[in-house]
Order: C-alpha cells, then structure tokens, then sequence
C-alpha cells in the first residue's frame, strides 16, 4: 500500500523512522508492505532523516496521484493544511492526521466529505499525543454517557510549569528545552496562549456530548500571566497549577473553558508532570476514566499516527469499514461563562495600612463572595505595600469578575498580580 505524507519536520520525520523500523510488523498486521512514496515539505535542502529523492514542494504530487491511497498530514496549522486535506477526501484519498486545529475548526465539514465520497479521516495523533484517547471516547463511551471531562492535554505547557516549580527556571528558558525537545507547536504561542488546549478540548467535548463544540465557544486563558510567586504560593498552600481543560454536561447544558487552574495535592492530575498528559473522562455508567501518557513528542506522535494508518490501512485493503463519528450530531446549548460557578484564588499589592484588608473584604462580602483564607507576608518598612493573597469559597464567575473591577478601582491598591480558578 502506497503512502504519502504532507510535512517532514519533528513528527513526520519520526513517522518516517517508525514505518521503516516496524517493517515486519506492519507487514504481518496488513499482509502487503507500506511504503511512503513521497513527503511534501517547504525547504528541500533543510537536514533531515528522509532521503531527498522522497521529498517534494508540490502537493500536486501527491493530492493527484492517483497510486496513492492514504495521505498523513503533518504540516500543522490551519492554511493550507485544511485545503490539502479536503482536496484529499474530495479525491477519494484515506486521511490521517495529528492537526487538532484543523479537526477542531473543520471536523464536521471534513466528515460530511468523507462520508459522501466513501473515505475516512482518523485523528487520534490530534489529541493526547501518543494516549489512545480518541478511540476511547469515540468508541467506547458511544454508548455511554460522558458527563464531564477534567484534562491535561498540553504536553508544552506541562512541561513549563513542572520545570518552573521543581527547577525555578525562567519561563523562556523552559519553553526552549520543550521547543528542543519537539513538543511545542510550529508556533509554541499556540501551546502558551491555551489556543492548543482550546483545539483539543473542542475535539473531545463533540465527541463527548455528540455535538459540534467550535474554539470560539470555549472560554481559553493560557499561562502566559501565571508567574513563579503563583506557582510557589499554590505549593505553600497544598495546591498545583495546572493548564485544565475543562468540560461538563448538565441538564443539557454545556459548560467548556481552558484555564491555569490550582488543584488540590489530592487530585489525580496534580501528579502528572512534565510533558505528561492525563485525562479524566466521567461517564455516565462507567464511571471515572482516566487515561495517561506522554501527551507530546514526536516518538509517541508517530506510534498514535501508526496505530491510526494500519486501521484504515484495514478499511482500503479489505473493506472493513471504520466506526463512524459520534460528533456533530446535534447543536450544543453552551452555558453562559459569567455563570461558572467555582473558587479562586487572588494575589495583590497594597498599601501597608491600617483598614487595607476591611476594604477588601467589604468588596467582596458585597458581592457575596465568602472568603476561605488569607496570607499577608511581612514586609519591610521600606517597602510600604504587603502582598496579599486570598483563597475564596465557591462563587460565581460574574461576582468576582465584579468584584475585582471595584478592588482595582481602590486607592490603596498599588499592583494586581493574578487570578487562579480553583477546582477540586
Ligand atoms: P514541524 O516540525 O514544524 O514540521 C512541519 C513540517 O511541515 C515541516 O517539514 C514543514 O516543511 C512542513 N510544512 C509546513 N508548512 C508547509 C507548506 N505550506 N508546504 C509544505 N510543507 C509545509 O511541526 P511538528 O512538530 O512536526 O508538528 C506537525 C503537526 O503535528 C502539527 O499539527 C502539530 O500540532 C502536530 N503534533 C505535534 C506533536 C509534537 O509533539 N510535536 C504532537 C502531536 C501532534 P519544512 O521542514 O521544509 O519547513
Ligand atoms: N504542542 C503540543 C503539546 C503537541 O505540547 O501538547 C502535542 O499535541
């Protein structure tokens, strides 16, 4: 069987190694050899593990050539990784790919091509990294319901807050080793801004609640404002930040956000370090699901991408047809953000005075918002402002947000510092 590959960088080239180490076993899963007749990259001198007479610039070369049967994208991006696809499926071309944005932005139109032309797109590279994630959710919960899921699904982003808490390096210095290590995005403000996460969460909550959950609609702040005091506090207080996806279904009702989030020492996901992913699924019958694994890195990436390749290699060689999706079903009635309901953690400068935390305080009891703890560290004379820090109970999105326009507005405020969800 003849194949194709649509990018040649960190994840293609590992896929390339892969397929020409496990000859013999994929010979023995699809009983014919798989061979990649061509990779299509932009830059045909860069080094790289793929002998040059394979490479190519023109996508023609592979959308149009009709020996070709399964194309694997990854380019990454949304332009023209989403035109290549298409024309793939239009060309009655099998797609596999590792493109969460893509997927996320494109999943439904993709998969109305697929279906009228008879082919078939398989992404489970796209989330997860090397976790068997999208055959869990897409097949085996089907018949079961998903009500929330609780995730870890950016390997960068990890891997930065591990190092900072565990090593106090610096921000850039950290995303640098992930960048070198081939976890970051082609563009590491995707994995840093939570726009990644966003992607993924979009792919899970359709498939988990059969509907059809675009980015726009997921509320996204990334890690790029959380500093080494909210990382250090979090710790002193018996909690870690995490980059969460998050998404619940209730009464019909869809709640999807992405945001640095403190979790208790206790939860499952606050040992999941590094460039580790974990997912938490909560279904209906079976219960909690939790799935871990090495969320990115081209080695995993290509094993998740191979596993992909050899089962619709099944469906082009003997007609076994793949299960098809569960998503994009019905339209999502998404809850209101302001209408989370959830605890947080504040940190603040202020002035050094009599009657600062009264003021605080009467804030927020006006907005009814119970406070579950303080800490003021002591400060030089000299310094004249006390950072504060404050652990809420259980509110609503739109009172603190309320809340904290009024705090700022205080004359004894002298520097906001940050704001973490907090979530058990
Ligand atoms: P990468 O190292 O930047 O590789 C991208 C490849 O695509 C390069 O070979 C590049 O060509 C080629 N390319 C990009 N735009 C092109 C265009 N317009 N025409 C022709 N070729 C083009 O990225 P990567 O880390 O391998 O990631 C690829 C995909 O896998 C992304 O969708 C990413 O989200 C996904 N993914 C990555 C990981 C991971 O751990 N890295 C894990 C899961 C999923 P040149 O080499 O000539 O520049
Ligand atoms: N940049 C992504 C991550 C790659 O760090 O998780 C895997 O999807």
């Amino acid at each position: 069987m003849k194949i194709a590959i649509l990018g040649g960088g960190q994840v293609g080239q590992a896929l390339w190694t892969t397929i020409h180490s496990e000859k013999e076993t994929i010979l023995n899963i699809l009983g014919e050899p798989l061979e990649i007749k061509r990779v299509l990259v932009r830059d045909l001198n860069k080094k790289r593990k793929i002998p040059k007479e394979y490479l190519t610039t023109d996508p023609n070369d592979i959308l149009l050539d009709p020996e070709i049967s399964l194309i694997v994208e990854v380019m990454g991006g949304e332009e023209p990784a989403h035109s290549y696809i298409k024309k793939a499926l239009e060309e009655k071309k099998f797609v596999v790919t590792a493109n969460k944005e893509v997927i996320a932005l494109y999943g439904d139109e993709l998969y109305k091509i697929a279906r009228k032309k008879g082919v078939d797109i398989a992404f489970e590279a796209s989330v997860g990294g090397g976790i068997p994630l999208i055959k869990t959710i897409k097949e085996a919960m089907a018949v079961d319901k998903v009500k929330e899921i609780w995730a870890i699904v950016n390997g960068t982003t990890n891997y930065i807050l591990t190092k900072m808490e565990e090593e106090y390096k610096g921000f850039s210095e950290v995303l640098r080793e992930a960048q070198i290590l081939g976890y970051a995005e082609p563009d590491p403000s995707k994995d840093i801004l939570g726009l990644d996460t966003r992607y993924k969460l979009a792919i899970l909550s359709s498939f988990a609640y059969h509907t059809t959950i675009k980015p726009p609609d997921i509320y996204t702040e990334g890690i790029d404002k959380i500093s080494l005091r909210d990382i250090l506090y979090a710790r002193e207080l018996g909690y870690k930040i995490k980059l969460l996806a998050i998404s619940k279904e209730e009464n019909g009702e869809i709640e999807v956000r992405v945001h640095p989030t403190m979790i208790p020492l206790s939860s499952p996901l606050s040992s999941v370090n590094g460039v580790y992913n974990a997912i938490l699924l909560r279904a209906e019958k079976r219960g909690d699901v939790l799935l871990y694994g090495e969320g990115a890195g081209p080695a995993p990436t290509a094993m998740a991408l191979l596993s992909d390749i050899l089962e619709v290699g099944h469906t082009i060689l003997y007609s076994i047809p793949r299960y098809y999706t569960f998503a994009y079903l019905y339209p999502p009635k998404l809850k209101e953000w302001e209408s989370i309901y959830t605890r947080y953690y504040l940190r603040l400068w202020v002035k050094d005075q009599p009657g600062v935390l009264a003021q605080i305080a009467k804030i927020l009891g006006e907005n009814h918002i119970s406070i579950s703890s303080v800490i003021q560290k002591e400060t030089s004379e000299k310094e004249e402002k006390a950072e504060i820090v404050i652990l809420t109970h259980k509110t609503y999105e739109k009172c603190i947000k309320k809340a904290i326009e009024e705090i700022k507005r205080l004359p004894i405020l002298e520097e906001w510092g940050s704001l973490i969800r907090i979530e058990v």
